[in-house]
């Protein structure tokens, strides 16, 4: 069977299909937050986009501007493929395994969910009718950050053979890409400088460092090699390679084994003797643990990740799967990422050059705040690490306090387009709502003091200087762009102002909690009235006329896209229209005024959100990967449950069916966060509001049970929907209250409560626009 088998647990990949190389290289990368590793076949070719990544390492460049202006950010950063550790070599009998050539007479790949491992078995026949089986399997360690390792091992299937095999450390491999789609990664050739190169024994160790950013990079193998006698050994090193050959007769019924372990370290002031002796070490702790010690704690992280962050589907099978690779690979994203950011794509691909967006905190945050809150909390300290830049911007910018970049990778702002860059002020909000988030669910009060006043109290001052109070008293926000990337510079965006909103009222709650920290920042009771004041007189705009709220202001009287002459190949409409058009036309890139009923549920009445869901619906192309997942929410909560079906599908099976046609280019880590999203916060009706949690769940009718866990403060408990009713469980940790459709309920242990779920008033649901609805979503098993 061609394509990925549905099983729950994993997923497999039968035969080479070599057209979708790429595809497969991203979604079987492995990560740990701190390295990652595309997919890649072990022996080097044929590939499609090689990729290693270190979380942070990135090489600047100009920002090419045909006609500059003031404030525009002047250095673009890009995330730089590192030394490739993956390598494995093989000949037989002369003949490199080779998949183009020859016959694979088996072949598969499985990403396995739990063990947290990449496996392949091939049974390889040589163009002169040689056979032999490689199987490998390799992790990228959750427990050991530097380290990745390969179990390699070939068997000979007629006979005894001469097998070679070398093992490579390759720097400045070749990348092709050549593309004028904004989303792609810019081309670097040959970034890393060879500094130092050396070799012995089994190991050897190559350093580098990119010639503007100046950052050294330090990569480092080793390997133990299990088989019968007569083998012989080579190692050397030079500038961009090292490598190992180990040449050996395999007789028949034996098998060669090899494991390689690969360390990587990166810094951007540490000597290259300091980096050397980094990744020396780092190798001598996972030989000293060996293979099989590796494997068992990766399988142990993950059983624990599962414990408290598994979600069940009964009734989709496909499903199922899809929402257990997502899971993997929001964990893989940001588990060890440890004070660095989480891009876009994770580790995965070059896409969006390795930036980091609000898709770290608005989409991909929620998910670990509620599974892995350490994870969150080391995400938040990156952006609370990029403070000094952030007020740099705010202050380039004539403003106070901070502005966070749109898209980077080190903190500073790299958007070369102000429009959708800079005018996205809602960045700020968005961290500083993390950062509220994790501090309810976590009662985390280090955190607190150290690091969530600083943000908060800095985002609350962006807000009083960018907004201003009006001659009607009206606190408004103007000029900026929301989320919905097919409008910008807008007066009072309904998201970016109830955002900004809760950021004030926060940023004045949270001093009162920590007035020393408060003090050292100057806050005055004086700014907190004003921040209070703002908050209390912000604008939102509503259109009476129609009964919704404009996304933002006049926007509900701008001429409407001409949907029904849009043909579906000039989507996404931003590669085949001027921005111009876009902006001045009510046409929507992804969820925003929508978003806004999510995130900010709490300021709108159920008939509102209805009412402004309706509107909405044939307005939204979806052109983002961010926009499914978020407008499933909200046509869960408003009772379309099969269309919030089809969007879950959408959503969860972005990558998997590479809905954007642009997988090559790495994963699409916040549409997988927001599978996550649509089972909690859509079926399961999770809201979060000022730090108490509500449930309110209901299952589209293709479902038979969804259950899902989450943690909070000192507790992990359990919530099981079906069709009739909905049990919460609490699994560990103290009593906790949640609310089952605004009723209180109290989790002891050991009795789980069953609770029923109120009928459904029954209404028509809104359409897309043409050409755009969701694909109908028929379970698959
Ligand atoms: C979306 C942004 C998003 C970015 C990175 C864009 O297409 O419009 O909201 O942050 O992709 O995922």
């Amino acid at each position: 069977m061609k394509g990925f088998q549905v099983a729950p647990w994993e997923l497999r990949w039968n035969s080479l299909d070599l057209p979708a190389l790429e595809r497969t290289e991203s979604i079987f990368a492995l990560s740990n937050g701190h390295i990652g590793m595309r997919g890649s076949l072990e022996e080097g070719e044929p590939t499609g986009l090689p990729g290693t990544y270190l979380n942070g390492f990135y090489e600047q460049h100009a920002l090419p501007y045909a006609e500059g202006g003031y404030g525009y950010p002047e250095d673009g950063q890009t995330v730089v493929n590192v030394t490739d550790g993956k390598i494995v070599r093989l000949l037989v009998q002369d003949e490199p395994l080779d998949m183009r050539y020859g016959r694979a007479l088996e072949h598969h790949r499985v990403l396995d969910f739990r063990s947290g491992t990449l496996r392949r078995d091939t049974v390889w026949e040589s163009p002169t009718g040689r056979r032999v089986r490689v199987t490998t399997e390799r992790l990228v360690s959750f427990t050991q950050r530097a380290v990745a390792a390969i179990r390699y091992e070939v068997e000979p299937l007629d006979g005894g053979v001469q097998l070679v095999v070398q093992s490579d450390l390759l720097a400045n491999e070749p990348i092709e890409s050549q593309s004028k789609d904004p989303r792609v990664a810019a081309t670097l050739n040959s970034p890393l400088v060879a500094e130092d190169a050396a070799a012995s024994d089994y190991r050897a160790v190559l350093v580098h460092h990119t010639r503007k950013s100046g950052l050294r990079v330090a990569a480092a193998m080793d390997h133990e090699l299990d088989t019968d006698d007569g083998l012989r050994c080579e190692i050397h090193a030079e500038d961009d390679l090292a490598r190992l050959t180990a040449a050996v007769d395999v007789p028949a019924g034996s098998r060669l084994r090899m494991t390689k372990y690969v360390g990587y370290g990166w810094s951007a002031r540490r000597s290259a003797p300091a980096l050397r002796a980094q990744v020396d070490a780092a190798l001598a702790g996972a030989m000293q643990t060996g293979w099989q010690g590796l494997a068992d704690e990766q399988r142990r992280f993950l059983d624990d990740f599962w414990a408290t962050a598994d979600v069940e589907i009964d009734g989709d099978d496909e499903l199922q799967q899809a929402v257990r690779f997502a899971l993997f690979h929001v964990l893989q994203a940001g588990a060890r990422g440890e004070s660095r950011a989480i891009p876009a794509k994770g580790l995965t691909g070059p896409g969006y050059d390795g930036h980091s967006f609000w898709d770290t905190e608005t989409f991909v945050l929620p998910v670990l705040t509620y599974t892995v809150p350490e994870a969150a909390r080391d995400a938040l300290r990156w952006r609370h690490g990029t403070l000094d830049k952030a007020r740099e911007r705010a202050d380039a910018l004539g403003l106070r306090g901070a502005a966070f970049p749109w898209r980077s990778i080190n903190g500073a702002e790299c958007s070369a387009y102000w429009p959708a860059g800079t005018g996205a002020f809602h960045v700020s909000a968005d961290v500083s709502d993390a950062v509220v988030r994790y501090l309810a669910a976590t009662d985390d009060v280090d955190f607190e003091r150290d690091n969530a006043v600083d943000v908060l109290v800095e985002t609350a001052r962006l807000w009083t200087s960018l907004g201003h109070h009006d001659l009607h008293g009206g606190f408004r926000i103007d000029g900026v762009t929301g989320p919905d990337e097919y409008s910008a510079v807008v007066d009072n965006n309904v998201y970016t102002n109830l955002m900004a909103q809760r950021n004030l009222r926060e940023a004045a709650a949270v001093c009162d909690r920590q007035p020393e920290a408060a003090e050292a920042l100057g806050v005055t009771a004086d700014e907190q009235q004003a921040w209070r004041e703002a908050a209390e007189k912000m604008v939102i705009p509503y259109d009476d006329m129609l009964g919704v709220h404009p996304q933002s202001e006049r926007f509900t009287e701008h001429a409407r896209w001409d949907f029904e002459h849009t043909p579906e190949e000039k989507y996404p409409l931003l590669l085949h229209y001027p921005y111009f058009d876009l902006y001045r036309k009510q046409v929507v890139k992804q969820a925003d005024l929508v978003m806004a009923m999510y995130t900010r549920g709490d300021h709108f009445t159920p008939e509102q959100k209805a009412r402004n869901v309706d509107y909405y619906e044939p307005l939204t192309v979806r052109d983002s990967s961010l926009s499914a997942c978020v407008q499933a929410v909200l046509a869960a909560e408003v009772g379309y449950l099969d269309l919030a079906y089809d969007y879950f599908a959408e959503a969860a099976l972005t990558d998997l069916h590479d809905l954007h046609s642009n997988v090559r280019n790495g994963l699409h880590i916040a549409s997988l966060a927001g599978a996550w999203t649509v089972a909690v916060a859509g079926f399961g009706g999770m809201r979060d509001h000022d730090g108490a949690l509500a449930f309110a769940p209901r299952l589209p009718a293709a479902l038979r049970r969804l259950a899902f866990r989450m943690t909070y403060r000192e507790s992990r408990f359990a919530v099981a929907v079906d069709q009739d009713g909905a049990s919460y469980e609490l699994l560990a940790g103290p009593t906790l209250t949640v609310r089952h459709f605004g009723d209180e309920v109290t989790l002891t242990d050991g009795s789980p409560r069953r609770l029923a779920i109120p009928a459904l008033e029954k209404r028509d649901p809104p359409s897309q626009p043409h050409g755009r609805a969701p694909r109908r979503r028929t379970p698959k098993h």
